[in-house]
């Protein structure tokens, strides 16, 4: 595979408005971002993936644009971002930044333009209809709103606020490729893009047999047939000529359509972010992790991939729950299950994505009130089943495990006020268990998770085989073991993360140099609970 930078990169995604408040209003900021800069260098990080920062009314924090070129007032100006890019080039680190292109806020000036009237030069910049389709929109509710005004319905997929634009329309796309390229002209080293199997729409009703008023419509707004020709333009009006990464969120993509998404020859982006294996090996309510489920579908992926495509890689992001509380133990084994499930992902062939707050083990938040909650999903999710009778507590229960207000709760830099990501109140809680679980208390200790996340972030940088090598699983013959070699001509290595509470019957390989452990005491013969090794194997013998 050719080599790239960003294949052997390490990405560290940040939420802005939960990682630093600069300025005292209790909202993180660009500057906040600035001023951690040095914190993330010596972590080891590459590249800095943020979150929307631009100018938005923040019903989906940030996720609902109304000015493309402008910056949001409470993350600052537009020299604080020039100021972030600069001093993130400076420590030759690289930036990339969110593209949020299948919908703008119903306040952007194309939509205010749009709605003034059917014959508004942009009114088929987003899509009207005299009639309605029965779908239901992601976040709940119909995914139609009436404009009384110009008496049509316009469309959107997210919230009533998020208006699907109108990829059919050829100035519409023009425009938001401008605006693409006037990103890249400023130095931006690429784009975390945004729900972008979405955009194109197949218009007709859902099967209805349950007489529903809205109907979960995910398959006429995800993958539609002509979606990759619309990719393969934005690609080569937006994207090409410029050295940068791309990485799509693509949630429904399978293995099998890998090619078409992201292989070297026909891809559309270098990486996506699919979700199958989350899904697969989660129990969304319960919680829990299924370690086959998880090994078969990352193993597809990784097989598919070899030679042809690159993977991302990553457990946490800004709309799921902590790992460490779902897949791990936040209790008994947090520091092992936190550097277990680190190490079983972090050297698979791709690209390893860290979260803010994941290198520091972070917890889903304890928070028992709907109103501590602050996420438009969360809360329509709640307002929309309570409406068709589900109780309370039902609803609660699975609010406490899957809300993506669990990701969002404010950095924990240390044990002062605040968790010192602000002096004032945030406008999301902290983490109450900030006082001892925080950046500063594990900063220098060597045993700690941040201390692990950075000796991982550093083995895969000093050795070419775990970005390049081939991958293999391999049996230790306990189905909650996830064991694979990494492969070159020089070198093999062996990634072996037990990830359950029982200990498992394991040999260590004949030969094997420990490199990495997350056990100070090893016991021979065993793998203990969430117990997890990195070996490097002599290749003469094993070759
Ligand atoms: C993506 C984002 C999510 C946002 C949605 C709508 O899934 O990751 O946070 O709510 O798109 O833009
Ligand atoms: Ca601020």
């Amino acid at each position: 595979m050719k080599k790239t930078w960003w294949k052997e990169a390490v990405v560290y995604q940040i939420y802005p408005r939960s990682f630093n408040d600069s300025n005292g209003d209790g909202i993180g900021d660009l500057n906040g971002v600035t001023e951690k800069l040095d914190y993330l260098d010596e972590l080891g990080i590459n590249i800095i993936w943020i979150c929307p920062m631009y100018k938005s009314p923040n019903v989906d924090n940030g996720y609902d644009i109304s000015d493309y070129q402008a910056i949001m007032e409470e993350m600052g100006t537009m020299e604080d971002f020039e100021r972030l890019l600069e001093e993130v080039h400076k420590r030759g680190m690289r930036l990339i930044i969110d593209l949020v292109i299948n919908h703008t806020s119903d306040q952007h000036p194309w939509f205010v333009e749009s709605r003034s009237s059917k014959d508004s030069t942009k009114r088929d910049w987003y899509v009207w209809r005299d009639q309605q389709t029965n779908w239901e929109c992601i976040f709940g509710g119909p995914a139609w709103t009436f404009d009384p005004k110009s008496n049509q319905y316009y469309l959107h997929i997210f919230t009533k606020n998020q208006v699907d634009l109108n990829w059919e329309n050829e100035d519409m796309r023009k425009a938001v490729y401008e605006m693409i390229r006037w990103w890249l002209d400023k130095g931006v080293d690429g784009f975390r893009v945004d729900a972008i199997n979405h955009i194109k729409k197949e218009y007709s009703d859902m099967p209805n047999p349950k007489n529903l008023p809205y109907v979960p419509a995910w398959e006429k707004f995800t993958e539609v047939e002509g979606l990759q020709e619309m990719l393969a333009e934005l690609k080569e009006k937006a994207f090409s000529g410029y050295d940068i990464v791309t990485v799509g969120e693509a949630n429904s993509v399978k293995s099998h359509d890998m090619e078409q998404w992201i292989s070297e020859h026909e891809g559309k982006f270098n990486m996506i972010f699919h979700r199958e294996a989350l899904e697969a090996a989660s129990d969304e309510v319960n919680g829990g992790l299924d370690v086959e489920d998880l090994r078969e579908v990352l193993d597809r992926w990784q097989k598919a991939a070899h030679g042809v495509a690159w993977n991302s890689l990553y457990l946490e992001n800004h709309d799921r729950p902590r790992t460490v509380s779902i897949w791990g133990n936040d209790r008994d084994y947090w520091f092992e299950s936190a550097t277990a499930l680190g190490c079983m992902y972090f050297f698979m062939q791709g690209t390893p994505f860290i979260y803010q707050g994941q290198e520091i083990g972070m917890t889903n938040a304890p928070f028992d009130d709907i109103d501590m909650y602050n996420d438009i999903e969360t809360k329509n999710m709640y307002r929309y089943n309570r409406k068709e009778g589900v109780p309370h507590e039902d609803l609660m229960k699975i609010i406490k495990t899957i809300s993506r207000d669990h990701a969002r709760t404010p950095m924990q830099w240390n044990s002062r006020k605040y968790g010192g990501f602000s002096t004032a109140e945030p406008w999301l809680a902290v983490n109450p268990n900030y006082k001892w679980l925080n950046v500063e208390a594990q900063k220098d200790d060597p045993k700690s998770i941040w201390s692990y996340y950075k000796k991982m972030i550093h083995l895969r940088q000093n050795w070419d085989v775990l970005v390049y090598g081939t991958t293999n699983l391999t049996d230790s013959g306990c189905p909650d073991v996830y064991a694979y070699v990494r492969e070159d001509r020089y070198t093999k290595m062996l990634i072996a993360s037990n990830l359950s509470e029982r200990p498992c019957t394991w040999n260590t390989p004949y030969d094997a140099e420990l490199l990495l452990t997350n056990y100070e005491k090893r016991v021979k013969g065993v793998l203990q609970p969430y117990e997890a090794c990195i070996y490097f194997m002599k290749k003469e013998i094993y070759g």
